[in-house]
């Protein structure tokens, strides 16, 4: 005979969404440790597409090369730190910092 007590259902303490110490922790730990899902690869199909997206607060982007080879950067210039391409995906010919080119 099945039981009809419904499940408990528990969420999380609110301070799980809020402590900056908690995620910060959860960057470490968690985030830059492993592996992340950008998108699908198939919004990134054509030499030149790129997906840009923010992942725990890293800036990140995939972009699929002239090669056809698909790599992953951090979203900032090496010289003062402006970000290079906008959130989201699109298609780039070159790769240049809007900043100072
Ligand atoms: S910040 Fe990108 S070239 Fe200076």
């Amino acid at each position: 005979m099945l039981s009809r007590t419904k499940p408990m259902l528990t969420n999380l303490d609110a301070r799980f969404y809020v402590d900056p110490d908690l995620f910060a922790r959860e960057r470490q730990n968690i985030f830059r440790r492993r592996w992340q899902m950008l998108g699908p690869v198939a919004r990134i199909k054509e030499r030149g597409d790129y997906l840009a997206v923010d992942v725990a607060g890293w800036k990140l982007f995939a972009l699929r090369g002239r090669d056809g080879i698909l790599r992953g950067f951090h979203n900032v210039c090496r010289h003062r730190g402006a970000r290079l391409l906008a959130e989201g995906t699109g298609t780039c010919g070159t790769l240049r910092c809007p900043y100072h080119h």
